[in-house]
């Protein structure tokens, strides 16, 4: 079966690439020559990783599968969620959403947060959810070269090391998104 990983982002679909079973030809957007951008104007995560992956099945009638992800911070209402990546508006720059993130929860005792990935499967007409969360605590001062997005301020529960501490390995053992991935592939296992 071939399956489209409707992503632009090209360490995402190698990542998976390596974890997928034999009998399964993942494509990336780019293999299927689609290089426009998908509008996610949904107010869920789930609602988003599903108007992605339901965009491509419409297009190109094949069976794929979206992802979206986000961190939800309790004292501020599991914002950015959805707006993560574009928490401090546009262009788009991680220490700027750092920055006001951390801006907004000054004040706040309660620091926990969580990243959330949401992946909606689509085969031939089934729709499919998976999630994976990580819970965590925000810090207030930036730690850590690896990663992206908010990990130099987030450190997982049971862990006294920011993500972007921890080793890209370390990382994706425990991550929202391999959560949520590990969950698909064994759906997939079983299924397909
Ligand atoms: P996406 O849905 O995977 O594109 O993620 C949306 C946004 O959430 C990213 O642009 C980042 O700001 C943030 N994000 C997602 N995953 C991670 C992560 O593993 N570490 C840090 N930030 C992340």
């Amino acid at each position: 079966m071939e399956l489209i990983f409707a992503t632009h982002n090209k360490n995402k679909v190698l990542e998976i690439k390596n974890l997928i079973q034999k009998n399964i030809k993942l494509l990336s957007l780019s293999d299927i020559g689609f290089k426009g951008e998908i509008i996610e104007d949904g107010k869920s995560l789930d609602q988003n990783s599903l108007i992605k992956a339901k965009y491509i099945k419409s297009k190109y009638g094949m069976n794929c599968f979206a992802d979206d992800t986000g961190l939800e911070v309790h004292s501020l209402n599991k914002k950015p969620g959805i707006y993560s990546s574009r928490y401090a508006g546009y262009p788009i720059n991680s220490n700027n959403n750092i920055k006001k993130l951390l801006k907004n929860l000054s004040g706040f005792n309660n620091k926990n947060a969580r990243f959330r990935t949401v992946i909606s499967l689509i085969i031939n007409e089934n729709i499919y959810s998976f999630e994976g969360i990580i819970n965590g605590k925000i810090i207030e001062e930036i730690k850590g070269n690896n990663g992206f997005g908010y990990d130099p301020i987030f450190i997982p529960n049971g862990y006294n090391k920011t993500f972007a501490e921890l080793s890209l390995k370390e990382k994706n053992t425990i991550s929202h998104r391999s959560i949520a991935i590990n969950k698909m592939m064994n759906f997939l296992k079983k299924n397909y």
